[in-house]
């Protein structure tokens, strides 16, 4: 059957209109707008055609609610106000489905309606990448758990003992000057070094240790794009009996190897820790040939990537080690620094500033 709405409307219409008492006409005219307001509730409105469709079916002007008032006129005296409810109740619920689908299109952007469809494709969720540092901690952290290190770790609001006082810096002594430090009282500060958790390990566990301790670090520094106010290091440490300095070199050299490649030169230049004695900086060769490693590495070729030493019988004895029957290696590098040499940043701010387009480059890389 071919016909338009309207065509329809008129059809029943005439019926009623032709039907011969006024008796028979109330009666059709009940039954029509239980009819109607059936096929209103039954009507798919899902997208603007349909809602227009429903519009000039149903409340157009030539639409079945005015056919039903003009025929109202027909409807015997006693039945009017009962008939005349029905067909108002039947506009308000008429006008309350198209209202309410309206409102609904006009909330969804594209005024497609809002049954889900099963058939197309789910939404497109991005994977994320790892944040570069982690990229590079957990890579050294396989390498020295490899070497039989375990990972501990302490706290980030350091008292002066642990950050200071027990690795073996007198109180007012300048070397304390070597890092500024943020102060949270007179005693607390944040932990300036993750050396401090050296301390806490040797004061818990029992000799043989072996461990590493990652976290993040702070200064008081002036902000640029070599240094931050805070930033993250990697503490080794290792004690035992008859530990010696050709064991630190060794490790720290097997290290290097498995980071940066087996052909990679290293050097070891002595330097100044007030708990290591003797005190050694480790220096990676990068070369002067490329622009970057002349810049990193001020035109030498190489490249300072962490201090080291034996760890001093002062603190030894502090942390209440036997250093007569024991010794022991220490070191602490940073992880910026090498990530950024690893992955060519410039700046080490963009480490912090969260900009997805300067993570997503690091998705995939596995070091
Ligand atoms: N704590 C030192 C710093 O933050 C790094 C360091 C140097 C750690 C020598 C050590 C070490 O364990 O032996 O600059």
């Amino acid at each position: 059957m071919c016909r338009t709405q309207i065509g329809f409307v008129h059809d029943w219409v005439n019926a009623i209109t032709f039907v011969g008492s006024n008796f028979q006409k109330g009666k059709m005219i009940k039954s029509r707008i239980q009819e109607l307001k059936s096929e209103a509730q039954a009507f798919a409105i899902t997208d603007p055609d349909s809602l227009e469709q429903f519009r000039l079916r149903f409340l157009a002007k030539k639409g079945e609610l005015n056919e039903l008032f003009k025929l109202f006129k027909e409807v015997p005296n006693e039945e009017k106000r009962e008939v005349g409810q029905l067909i108002n109740d039947l506009k308000g619920d008429l006008q309350t489905i198209f209202e309410e689908k309206q409102a609904q299109m006009e909330s969804s952007e594209d005024g497609q309606s809002d049954v889900a469809d099963p058939s197309l494709p789910g939404p497109n969720i991005p994977l994320g990448s790892r944040h570069p540092l982690s990229l590079v901690l957990n890579r050294m952290t396989e390498i020295f758990e490899k070497m039989g290190f375990s990972i501990s770790e302490g706290p980030e609001i350091e008292d002066d003992w642990h950050n200071f006082s027990a690795l073996n810096f007198p109180p007012n002594h300048p070397a304390r000057d070597m890092q500024d430090t943020f102060f949270i009282e007179d005693e607390i500060s944040l932990r300036t070094h993750t050396s401090s958790v050296q301390v806490r390990v040797m004061e818990r566990e029992k000799v043989p240790i072996r461990t590493i301790s990652p976290g993040r670090v702070y200064r008081n520094e002036a902000i640029s794009a070599r240094s931050n106010s805070f930033f993250h290091q990697i503490e080794g440490l290792y004690i035992d009996e008859g530990v010696s300095f050709a064991d630190l070199k060794q490790t720290l050299f097997l290290f290097v190897q498995e980071l940066f490649g087996p052909d990679t030169k290293v050097r070891f230049r002595p330097s100044y820790f007030p708990f290591t004695e003797p005190s050694a900086e480790m220096d990676i060769y990068l070369g002067t040939e490329t622009e970057g490693d002349r810049r990193l590495t001020k035109g030498s070729g190489w490249l300072e990537i962490l201090g080291c030493g034996m760890v001093d019988v002062n603190v030894l004895e502090n942390c209440g080690i036997d250093s007569k029957k024991y010794s022991g290696f220490a070191f602490g590098m940073g992880i910026e620094r090498i990530a950024m040499f690893r992955f060519g940043v410039k700046d080490l701010r963009t480490f912090f500033d969260n900009d997805k387009r300067f993570l997503e480059q690091f998705s995939g890389v596995n070091l």
